[in-house]
């Protein structure tokens, strides 16, 4: 089975700023390349990895049996909140790693033919297979433009519904093939690559795990912490963006003079404005393409904090 490669290591471990003594959470731990960046920098530290994946979390705990201050745990990383009190670091890699993209079993790949799963929870209920034969026409036209921003999602459901049951992933394949204009066909890129990317995001609730997280990670991030996310897909990224906006601007009444001291200060400020990974990483991780890696840290209010790593705005 094909190894991981993690997108933007020292970026990430650089952004994250790791204290030797510190509290981490690692919540798409995946095969654990990120986790083992971050255990490597821990002494009396201690990292606690998620994966909604078994299977991740089997591998990974093979892969850094050698580290002892790590713990595993199977649930959504949106649900850190009820294990860890404090953190110093939160990373997020989000989306699908190439283990499971290459298992054609899983049902991820639009290359290979398997079921339509796409869960990463295999304990899941809602699959690819309920999605592709269960929905409504509108409700799949929904989800294909939504989160796969796909211009022929109206063409598309409507050729799933003529042609249900369907039951792998290649007669889902050729369905969607089958709705696409020739022109389109002929372009790069695989023609299918859309569609499956907005079922998988359907099957999988990522962009609610995603707000979830968004909305609770202040919660446990102590002073001084820092959130790193690595996302895939413009809407998740959008989100991240407008979240550290959020948390690292204040609105100032510009009409009134205020002295110096009087001025308040966000709670927090961005480590970088979203950086993609350089051209010699994505010529031997094509994953990393279409990557967006933002930062924000925890300051409380505290200039210093802002000073230790300044950014050009
Ligand atoms: C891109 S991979 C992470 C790779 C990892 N950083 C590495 O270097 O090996 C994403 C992983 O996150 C997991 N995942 C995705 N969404 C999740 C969620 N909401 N909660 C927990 N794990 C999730 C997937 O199962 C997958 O194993």
């Amino acid at each position: 089975m094909n190894r991981h490669l993690s997108v933007m290591p020292e970026k990430a471990i650089d952004l994250l700023d790791i204290k030797e003594d510190g509290i981490y959470i690692d919540g798409t731990l995946g095969r654990g390349g990120h986790s083992r960046l971050i255990l490597e920098r821990l002494t009396t530290g201690k990292l606690y990895c998620f994966d909604l994946d078994e299977e991740a979390i089997k591998e990974s705990k093979e892969n850094l049996k050698d580290f002892p201050n790590v713990e595993f745990i199977h649930d959504n990383y949106k649900n850190m909140f009820q294990y860890v009190e404090h953190a110093d670091g939160i990373l997020l890699d989000l989306g699908v790693s190439s283990p499971q993209f290459d298992d054609a079993e899983r049902g991820f790949s639009y290359r290979y033919d398997g079921p339509l799963d796409m869960r990463m929870d295999q304990g899941d209920s809602l699959s690819a297979y309920d999605v592709v034969n269960g929905y409504s026409k509108e409700k799949l036209e929904k989800v294909l433009w939504e989160y796969g921003e796909e211009r022929f999602s109206r063409r598309i459901a409507e050729k799933i519904l003529e042609n249900r049951p369907i039951e792998t992933t290649m007669q889902l394949v050729e369905v969607i093939k089958s709705a696409l204009p020739a022109k389109v066909l002929r372009s790069k890129g695989h023609p299918a690559k859309q569609t499956f990317q907005a079922i998988r995001i359907e099957v999988n609730h990522e962009l609610d795990s995603l707000k979830e997280f968004l909305e609770g990670f202040d919660s446990i991030l102590n002073e001084d912490g820092t959130v790193v996310i690595i996302s895939f897909h413009s809407l998740e990224d959008r989100m991240v963006k407008q979240c550290f906006r959020r948390l690292s601007t204040v609105e100032d009444d510009k009409r009134i003079a205020l002295r110096p001291e009087q001025v308040k200060k966000a709670n927090y400020c961005l480590l970088n404005r979203g950086e993609k990974a350089d051209e010699a990483e994505i010529e031997i991780n094509h994953r990393a393409k279409s990557a967006i890696i933002r930062g924000v840290r925890k300051t409380n209010g505290k200039d210093r904090y802002e000073k230790k790593k300044k950014i050009e705005l």
